[in-house]
């Protein structure tokens, strides 16, 4: 089996931990692939540095750099283009995807929510907002869901969720740390599980294949 090449997109203030859980389990081998590129909108991001001190090939294009959105956009496609990528991760990247976009990665795509979609999802729910408002609602459980990406903030076809509990202590910090820990190993599995070719989407349903 060919190794999936991925492309991960991350954000100026994140602090890549999930494009570092994709890096280590492509190299243990928990996934059969290969992170081609990490791109980022400026090289003192975190995530950037991080990718970089990994021996990853990083690109910088910054969507502040282009006057018309959709230069952006083709900007980002032939880096994508240029690295060969079967699959482009989100992680932590805050913008939405411009259609071209999606439309030439359909359903290959990924993004993760810290939380269980359709709960505390789309615009404006993201980093601290999202375990504030899973506190402040009372809800029992949380997570996180991974997703294709389509046109719209969280609201492609759901792969995989997993559940954490919240516990009547717990601050968003503390919920935060508890859903980051599973972040990583559902992202890792979904990816795995596309690597293997397992993943078969059917509207807004992604089967899971057997092994
Ligand atoms: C994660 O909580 C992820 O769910 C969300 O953005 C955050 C990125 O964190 N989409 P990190 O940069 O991967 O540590």
């Amino acid at each position: 089996m060919s190794k999936v090449r991925i492309a991960i997109l991350v954000s100026g203030q994140g602090r890549g931990s999930n494009m570092q859980a994709i890096i280590d389990a492509c190299r243990d081998g928990r996934i059969s692939g290969e992170v081609v590129a990490v791109i980022g909108v400026k090289p003192d991001a975190p995530a950037i540095e991080r990718a970089t001190a990994s021996g990853v090939r990083t690109f910088i294009v910054n969507p502040k750099d282009f006057a018309d959105p959709s230069d952006y956009d083709r900007e980002l496609l032939s880096v994508l283009s240029s690295v060969q990528a079967d699959l482009v991760c989100l992680a932590g990247y805050m913008r939405k995807l411009g259609k071209p976009i999606i439309e030439a990665y359909r359903n290959r795509i990924m993004n993760i929510h810290p939380a269980l979609i359709p709960m505390f999802f789309g615009q404006g729910m993201y980093g601290h907002h999202v375990h504030e408002a899973a506190i402040e609602r009372g809800v029992k459980v949380s997570g996180c869901t991974v997703h294709f990406v389509d046109e719209d903030y969280d609201t492609g076809p759901i792969i995989l969720q997993s559940v954490v509990p919240v516990e009547d202590d717990d601050t968003p910090d503390t919920l935060a740390a508890r859903v980051l820990v599973e972040e990583h190993k559902t992202y890792v599995r979904a990816i795995q599980l596309f690597a293997e070719g397992r993943l078969l989407v059917e509207g807004r349903r992604v089967r899971i294949l057997p092994g």
